[in-house]
């Protein structure tokens, strides 16, 4: 059967090579931050400097950094599929720009946005390249101490999940891409991919929890089995 509609879901493994720290490798964010600290909304309300401290060094590492090979070639596959009349969802947990920087336009950034702020009094959202302090004024209500970064803590409900859903059903094939698959719902999107029947794939630096849930795996540095990846699926589309 012709392949038409892919969804894909990436993680944190394909921003590594671009200079972003992922989560739970040795030496990842997780170590060196207590996630409850610093991803909760009650984090957020015991110490908003350090929350802001936090996603400030963020923001500003994710502004230093460039796409890589493997952000390029999603974008290319977007365009081939596109060009054939199917299409390309691209589900991220990143909350980095870089799928976009590369070129990829259906992008479902499900855990938020490093470059936006909301103001959780006037819910207005802005995109946002400074550092933020509980002192920052929302440029529309004025008011200060309200200002947050636009990112999805733990506890909060991930967007776009009907969106998601409904992609994943119009799918022929999901396919996760360096994440560790240990994020709820993200990680359970490959159990909907299989119920439906829709052929899986994960491809990663090592096999995920999740990996047994795939019917085909490649293990390797995303900018080398990515690219590799693609060129395969658009010879065969
Ligand atoms: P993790 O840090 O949990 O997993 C990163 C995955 O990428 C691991 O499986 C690595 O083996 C793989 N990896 C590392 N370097 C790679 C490379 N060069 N090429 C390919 N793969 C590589 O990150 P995520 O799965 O994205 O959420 O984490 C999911 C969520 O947990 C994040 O969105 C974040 C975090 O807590 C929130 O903050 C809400």
């Amino acid at each position: 059967m012709a392949i038409e509609n892919i969804v894909i879901l990436t993680g944190a493994g394909i921003s590594a090579e671009s200079g972003l720290a992922t989560f739970r490798d040795t030496g990842g964010v997780w170590a060196k931050y207590d996630y409850r600290e610093v991803a909760t909304p009650e984090g957020f309300e015991a110490n908003p400097e350090l929350v802001h401290d936090f996603y400030n060094f963020r923001r500003r590492e994710a502004q230093k950094v460039l796409p890589n090979a493997a952000h390029h070639a999603l974008a290319e596959l977007e365009e081939a599929l596109s060009q054939r009349g199917g299409q390309l969802t691209l589900v991220t947990q990143n909350v980095d720009d870089l799928h976009a920087r590369a070129g990829s336009q259906n992008i479902l950034q499900m855990h938020g946005e490093l470059l936006k702020v909301v103001c959780q009094f006037c819910d207005g959202v802005y995109l946002w390249h400074e550092d933020l302090s509980p002192k920052t004024q929302c440029p529309t209500c004025l008011k200060s101490a309200g200002m947050r970064p636009y990112i999805v803590w733990f506890g909060e409900m991930p967007r776009f999940m009907d969106e998601i859903e409904m992609a994943v059903e119009e799918a022929d094939m999901f396919v996760s891409i360096g994440t560790s698959g240990s994020v709820y719902p993200a990680a359970g999107l490959v159990h909907q991919a299989r119920a439906l029947g829709i052929r899986t794939v994960e491809l990663n630096l090592e096999p995920s929890e999740n990996a047994h849930q795939f019917d085909e795996t490649d293990y390797g540095q995303a900018s080398e089995i990515i690219p590799k990846w693609v060129n395969a699926i658009i010879q065969g589309l």
